[in-house]
C-alpha cells in the first residue's frame, strides 16, 4: 500500500521509523504520456505529471504533509496560510486530519469556488482579505513571527522539502534522465522544490543528468520573466496570480543553473492549452496548470527542444476546481432539451443518415 511521500522517501526526509506522520496518502500521481499533443508538435516525447490527482487535487498536498507533520511535532496548535485557494484547500485538510486549528486568508473574489468549497468543509476558518495574494502573504507572515500559529506557507521550510517529492517521482517514473521539466510559476516554491529534488537524485546517484528547467507565468503577472514587482497582477489563472513571489531567487536560481529559462504565455494560450489537453489527452487542469503546457507549445514552434529528449509538463491542480472557466450552460445546451429525434441528431453528428 501506498502510505504518501514521507513513508515512499523518508531517507530523503530524515523522518525516523516510529515518528508520528500526518498523511493523507498523497503523491504517486501518474506520469502520463501526452502522445496526441506530441505527434501534434512535431513528434516530442512528452509526459504529463498530473498533481490534479493528489488527495485535495493540487501538488501542494506533498508540502503540507511535511509541514503539518513538524507543526504537530514542534507542538503547534494551529496554522495559517495566505492562499489563491490550492494552499488553503490542502492546509485545511491537513489540518483536520492532524486536529490542529487553520486560518486561511484568501485574496476577496479571486479565487475559484472549488477551493473556497474545500477550504470550507475541511473546516477551516477563512478570512477574506481586501487585496491580493501578495497583501495576504505579508500579513500571514507578520502574525506567525509572534509565534502562537505556524506558516505553512512554502516560505516554511519543510513544505518545499516534501514538494521535492514530485521531482523523485519523476525520476523513478521514467528510470532515466529527464531532457526538460516545464512547470508553473506563481509564488516560485515549486519550481525550486523540484530543482532541489532533481539535486538530490543526481548527488544520490540515481540520475546521470539534470534537467533544464522551463517555469512558465502569466503574461499579466510576470514579475520574474520581467524582473519587476507586479502591484496589480491579473490573470484568469487565480492560482499564479501573484506579483511578488516568495521564492524568486531560488527560481532565478534553478533557470540559471539548468541553463533553462523562465517565460510567460498569455490567458488566451493557457485557455487554448486547458481545451487541447481536456480534449486531446483526456486530462482536465485547471489554467494555472496549463500553463507549463502552454510554454512547450510556444517553445516548441521556435524549434527550441531537442527531439530526442524527455519533456515533463507538470499540471499543478485538478480541473475541476474551476468549472467557471468553462462555458457549461452554453455548451450543455447547444441541441436544446430534447424530448424526441435525439436518435437522429446523433447519427447526424457522425455524419450517417442511416436508420435502424
Ligand atoms: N499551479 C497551481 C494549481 C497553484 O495553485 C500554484 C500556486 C502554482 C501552480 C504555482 O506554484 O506558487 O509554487 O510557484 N498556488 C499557491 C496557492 C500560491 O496559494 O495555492 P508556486
Amino acid at each position: 500500500m501506498w502510505n504518501g511521500i514521507i513513508a515512499a522517501y523518508k531517507d530523503f526526509f530524515g523522518v525516523k521509523e516510529g515518528e508520528n506522520i500526518v498523511t493523507l496518502n498523497e503523491g504517486n500521481t501518474p506520469l502520463i504520456p501526452a502522445e496526441n499533443i506530441g505527434k501534434m508538435l512535431g513528434g516530442l516525447k512528452l509526459y504529463l505529471k498530473y498533481e490534479g490527482l493528489n488527495t485535495t487535487g493540487s501538488f501542494k498536498d506533498r508540502g503540507m504533509t511535511m509541514a503539518v507533520t513538524k507543526a504537530v511535532q514542534e507542538g503547534s496548535k494551529a496554522i495559517i496560510c495566505a492562499s489563491t485557494g490550492n494552499t488553503s484547500a490542502s492546509a485545511a485538510a491537513y489540518a483536520a486530519k492532524a486536529g490542529l486549528k487553520c486560518f486561511v486568508l484568501i485574496p476577496n473574489n479571486k479565487i475559484a469556488m472549488g477551493k473556497l468549497a474545500q477550504a470550507i468543509i475541511y473546516g477551516a476558518e477563512i478570512i477574506p482579505v481586501e487585496g491580493n495574494f501578495d497583501d495576504a502573504l505579508r500579513i500571514v507572515k507578520e502574525i506567525a513571527e509572534e509565534g502562537r500559529v505556524t506558516l505553512v506557507n512554502s516560505l516554511n521550510p519543510n513544505r518545499l522539502l516534501g514538494q521535492r517529492s514530485g521531482a523523485y517521482e519523476v525520476c523513478d517514473q521514467l528510470e532515466g534522465d529527464i531532457g526538460y521539466l516545464a512547470i508553473p510559476v506563481g509564488n516560485a516554491g515549486n519550481i525550486s522544490a523540484y530543482w532541489a529534488g532533481f539535486n538530490d537524485y543526481y548527488k544520490a546517484g540515481k540520475i546521470k543528468a539534470l534537467p533544464t528547467m522551463l517555469g512558465f507565468q502569466a503574461e499579466g503577472a510576470a514579475p520574474i520573466v520581467e524582473d519587476r514587482v507586479f502591484q496589480e497582477p491579473e490573470t484568469i489563472a487565480t492560482a499564479i496570480r501573484i506579483g511578488n513571489p516568495a521564492s524568486w531567487e531560488k527560481a532565478t536560481a534553478a533557470r540559471d543553473e539548468s541553463k533553462g529559462l523562465i517565460d510567460k504565455v498569455t490567458d488566451e494560450e493557457i485557455l487554448e492549452t486547458q481545451k487541447l489537453l481536456a480534449s486531446k489527452e483526456g486530462i482536465f487542469v485547471e489554467p494555472a496548470s496549463a500553463a507549463s503546457v502552454a510554454g512547450v507549445i510556444k517553445l516548441s514552434r521556435k524549434g527550441y527542444f531537442q527531439k530526442d529528449k524527455t519533456i515533463v509538463c507538470v499540471v499543478t491542480g485538478n480541473g475541476l476546481k474551476d468549472p467557471s472557466v468553462v462555458e457549461v450552460e452554453k455548451e450543455s445546451k447547444v441541441y436544446g432539451v430534447k424530448t424526441e429525434g435525439i436518435k437522429e441528431l446523433i447519427y447526424k453528428s457522425l455524419g450517417s443518415e442511416e436508420n435502424d
